[in-house]
């Protein structure tokens, strides 16, 4: 796999411009921003991941941003740009959703933010869909059974804290799955919202998602209707004890 390390200074330069700015290559943006960088402690930034942009390797792109490994007080961290075209003005707000997601143990570390960057813990598992479609061999059953519950588990502790994260419909992009489960990226994260976390990942992981009839022939669930009955049920009362039923119906534990 191609790696390149490129010290901050020199970002400002093609053909880093072109992913310090994306998608303009303002001289003037990239001089500020490295300047920015420089004052958060960043002191390289590693091109390298599966998402191109030209050339350089990228751990992914989304609307609000990109994101990059990158080197602060000699640790690599994931460092997300805000993209020169996104619906932001800042990444402020972003940070300030993951703090409340960190404070009950959800998502990366947040590390430091500043106008155009968050540096968070670096994750670099599988996505869930990805995971679930590789998953086969003996304790299948079982560790298919860990993750899913660990996802609710972390899914409900959003909801207790209502913070509603907002794109836990479409898990393949913001769920991982390694040594650890991670759930990311709060940028469309809000607390003015009837929470759905726990809702949106069970109707993705058990219904409607790319790996939903795969789950449920592991999980001996015959049916959808039983499943939807639950997710109603929890909808109405989110309390700990109907959660843990749900857990239950969806053979869990
Ligand atoms: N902490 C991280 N570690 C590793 N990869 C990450 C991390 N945060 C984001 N990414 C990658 O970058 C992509 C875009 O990040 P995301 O937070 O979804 O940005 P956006 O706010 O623009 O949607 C993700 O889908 C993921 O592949
Ligand atoms: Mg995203």
């Amino acid at each position: 796999m191609s790696s390149v390390s490129v010290k901050v200074n020199s970002l400002s330069s093609k053909p880093y411009i072109d992913i310090l700015c994306y998608p303009s290559s303002d001289r003037k943006v990239a001089t500020q921003r490295v300047e920015e960088l420089l004052q958060l402690g960043v002191s390289e930034v590693i091109f390298e991941g599966k998402t191109k942009i030209g050339r350089l390797g990228l751990l992914g792109k989304g609307c609000v941003s990109l994101a990059v490994k990158a080197k602060m007080n000699n640790k690599i961290l994931a460092l997300k740009i805000r993209r020169t075209d996104a619906n932001r003005p800042s990444m402020h707000r972003e940070a300030g959703l993951h703090r409340i997601a960190n404070q009950v143990d959800v998502g990366p570390k947040l590390h430091n933010v500043s106008d155009n960057f968050i540096l968070l813990d670096l994750v670099i598992e599988d996505g869930i869909v990805d995971w679930i479609r590789n998953l086969k061999g003996l304790g299948s059953t079982a560790r298919l059974r860990n993750v899913i519950q660990e996802v609710l588990s972390q899914a409900y502790k959003l909801d207790q804290a209502g913070l509603d994260h907002g794109e836990l419909s479409n898990l393949t992009k913001h769920v991982f799955v390694g040594d650890k489960v991670t759930i990311i990226d709060f940028e469309t994260a809000s607390q003015n919202r009837r929470v759905s976390n726990v809702t949106s990942c069970v109707q993705n992981i058990f219904i409607g998602g790319p790996q939903a009839s795969k789950v449920r022939r592991f999980l001996r669930l015959k049916n959808v209707e039983p499943i939807i009955d639950s997710i109603k049920k929890y909808k109405a009362e989110r309390s700990v004890k109907i959660f843990e039923s749900l857990l239950l119906d969806l053979k869990l534990i």
